[in-house]
């Protein structure tokens, strides 16, 4: 099989190329679950640009940059931020409904930043432009789409690449293609408590380290300060947006987490209010408090999380909200430039799979969606696409049964994969533990799926997760010094 633009990944970058190459050549997007399957459609709290008379340019790249730790890469940034406006007009025009007031957009506040700056679609903003997106992909001529279709490895010879691998209708297959895109999202999956689907197990961060791209500032996980504390999988994300609105954080005896901490308080930037959680939690229950604000503005203005607070009981109005901090996103990744180009030939990244090296060692809220979405924007201009494409040969490895042992043994070694992540490569680390426990437990793990003779996807998942991981740990315990999201004790 063979194509003009392979995607992989149906999150907001895949959609949002396909849409732009679908204008230069036919276009293939596979996905490894259904279309909306992705981290995109759990986001809640918007997106970030510059949207409004009192905020500029100037302002959101400071704000970025201090929550970065000034790690960043300025020029990404600058890029990205003065085409944060455009990009958002883009998905008006798309269709994505954003809320509004006197026909102007109504922005919201998060962590980090100085002004109200983020657009949003109630607490759905993800589901909503997800929503756009396949409804646009859907109706365009030149786009095909495969579900259902796991991406195996990167076809790679020398320092090109020609397509990817894939498991589809329980076979192995080679799909051929003159761009291949690696629009494959996170890693929250290989940490035990995590706000991502079971979908972000770094799957192209580890064809990527397979391919020898190179990676960059994959120690720096941002978890999340406030997610719901209840024992249930992946943990509900309570938006930042909530803060936002002015909800604080606060202990059992009723005192303000966050006084004399920073200097924005509740809404500091995540890594400070996360380890802060973190510290607190040791000894007594965190909770968000939102409790001075009417149902009726909470209804309408968090319908998500109102109802599912509901499911378990609480009313936000009338109750106090458990929170604890979970595995949220990476801000490092697959080195790219502004046009997402690789180390290799004729493969290109975007979004969280990629290190434009906009966030820094800590990534500003609601700047995920936005660098997904402007870096997609970008396609090489003067881009010629050959009749023919010379094709490599390529060895293909034996499918074996998902009923295996060998596939249960797999997923029990994920299972382990994640209480290893989360002990060593967590809110506080130790650079001794990660050498003497974290990377030899890692180690074996991988020797363990190296006896597993043949494949599938649950057992490809489960070696990604290891290789990923134990790249994670290799780079936390080269950072020798705490900034942004690796802090060392
Ligand atoms: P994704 O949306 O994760 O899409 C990746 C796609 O790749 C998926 O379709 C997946 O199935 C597919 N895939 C992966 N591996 C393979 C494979 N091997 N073969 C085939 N397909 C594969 N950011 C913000 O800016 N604002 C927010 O308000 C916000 N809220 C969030 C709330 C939650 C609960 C979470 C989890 C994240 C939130 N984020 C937010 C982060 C943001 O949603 C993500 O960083 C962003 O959506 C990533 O988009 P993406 O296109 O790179 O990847
Ligand atoms: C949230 O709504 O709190 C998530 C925002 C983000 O991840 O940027």
């Amino acid at each position: 099989m063979q194509t003009d633009f392979l995607i992989i990944g149906s999150g907001i970058s895949g959609l949002n190329f396909a849409l732009n190459a679908a204008k230069k050549g036919k276009v293939l997007i596979i996905t490894k679950k259904k279309l909306i399957d992705s981290n995109t459609n759990y986001a809640q709290g918007g997106i970030a640009a510059v949207l409004d008379k009192t905020d500029n340019y100037k302002k959101h790249i400071k704000d970025t940059l201090e929550a970065g730790s000034y790690h960043n890469n300025k020029k990404a940034v600058e890029f990205m931020v003065k085409n944060s406006t455009a990009a958002i007009y883009r998905l008006v025009d798309l269709g994505v409904e954003f809320a509004k007031e006197n026909g102007k957009l109504k922005l919201t506040k998060e962590g980090g930043h100085q002004k109200k700056r983020i657009a949003y679609v109630g607490d759905y903003t993800g589901k909503e432009i997800e929503r756009i997106l396949v409804k646009r992909i859907k109706e365009h001529p030149n786009i095909k789409i495969f579900e259902d279709t796991f991406a195996l490895k990167l076809i790679v010879k020398g320092k090109n690449c020609y397509g990817s691998q894939v498991i589809r209708n329980n076979k192995i297959d080679n799909i051929f293609a003159h761009q291949t895109i690696l629009a494959t999202g996170g890693i929250g999956a290989l940490f035990e408590h995590t706000t991502n689907p079971t979908i972000a197990t770094g799957d192209g961060i580890a064809m990527g380290i397979t391919a020898k791209c190179k990676l960059k500032d994959i120690e720096f996980i941002q978890f999340h300060p406030t997610a719901l504390d209840k024992n249930i999988k992946p943990k509900f994300l309570v938006s930042e947006t909530v803060r936002g609105e002015g909800a604080k954080i606060i202990t059992e005896d009723g005192k303000k987490l966050m006084k004399n901490k920073h200097r924005l308080r509740d809404l500091a930037p995540r890594d400070i209010v996360a380890r802060e959680i973190y510290k607190a939690q040791q000894s007594e229950q965190v909770y968000l408090d939102i409790r001075h604000k009417k149902t009726a503005f909470l209804k309408k203005r968090f319908p998500k999380i109102y109802q599912k607070l509901k499911s378990y009981k609480i009313d936000m109005a009338k109750d106090l909200i458990p929170v604890t901090p979970a595995a949220h996103y990476i801000c490092g990744g697959i080195v790219t430039d502004l046009f997402g180009r690789t180390r290799l030939k004729n493969l290109y990244a975007f979004g969280e799979v990629t290190c434009t090296g906009v966030h820094g060692a800590n990534r500003l809220a609601s700047n995920s969606l936005l660098e997904a979405l402007v870096f997609s924007n970008q396609i090489i201009k003067k881009l010629k696409l050959k009749n023919e494409l010379k094709i490599p040969a390529i060895k293909k490895e034996k499918l074996i049964s998902t009923n295996s042992q060998k596939t249960k043994e797999a997923t029990k070694l994920k299972q382990e994969i994640k209480k290893i992540m989360w002990k060593y490569a967590g809110i506080i680390r130790n650079r001794k533990t990660i050498k003497k426990e974290g990377l030899p437990q890692i180690k074996n793990i991988i020797k363990e799926l190296e006896k597993i003779f043949g494949t599938n996807q649950e057992i490809a998942e489960s070696r990604n997760m290891a290789i990923v991981g134990k790249s994670i740990l290799k780079a936390a315990y080269k950072r020798k010094t705490s900034i942004g999201c690796h802090f060392l004790q």
